[in-house]
C-alpha cells in the first residue's frame, strides 16, 4: 500500500478570482492566490476536510494548460494522492511499468514533493503522487 490518502483534487479553471464565489456559496474558504512561475500556474488551495480542491489558472506562457481548458473547459484536471515516501512510491510504479512525466520528482506548490503520471496509466486521469510525512 504506498498511497494513505486522497490529498486534493486539482480543478483547471479560467480566473481563481471569478472561481472563488463558486466555492464560497458552499462555504468553503478560498486560500491567497499563488503564482508558481517555474509552473507557469497560480494556484489557490480550498481546505476541504483532511483534503483540498487545488484550483489551478494558467499563466499567459502555460500553452498546455490554455489548451486543456480550450478543448475541454474548466472541470476536473488532476488526481492527488498523499504518499509517505515519494522515491519508494515511484519504484514501486516503476516495477509495474508506469513511469513518472519527464523532469519529476520536483518540489511543489505546497513546498512537498511531488511527481505526476500521464492519463493513460490511470484510466483517463492525470495523476499526481504528494509526499507527506506523518
Ligand atoms: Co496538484
Amino acid at each position: 500500500m504506498i498511497v494513505r490518502t486522497l490529498d486534493h483534487v486539482g480543478i483547471a479553471v479560467r480566473s481563481i478570482e471569478a472561481t472563488t464565489a463558486t466555492y464560497e456559496a458552499l462555504g468553503l474558504r478560498v486560500g491567497f492566490r499563488i503564482e508558481v512561475p517555474a509552473e507557469k500556474v497560480a494556484v489557490a488551495f480550498v481546505r476541504l476536510g483532511e483534503g483540498q480542491l487545488e484550483l489551478l489558472e494558467p499563466l499567459p506562457a502555460n500553452d498546455s494548460l490554455h489548451r486543456f481548458l480550450e478543448k475541454r473547459g474548466e472541470g476536473l484536471h488532476h488526481l492527488a494522492y498523499a504518499v509517505p515516501n515519494l522515491h519508494a512510491a515511484m519504484e514501486e510504479l516503476t516495477r509495474q511499468g508506469k513511469e513518472a512525466l519527464s523532469g519529476y520528482p520536483k518540489i511543489g506548490a505546497q513546498g512537498h514533493p511531488v511527481a505526476f503520471y500521464p492519463p493513460k496509466q490511470f484510466q483517463g486521469i492525470l495523476t499526481e503522487l504528494v509526499e507527506r510525512k506523518g
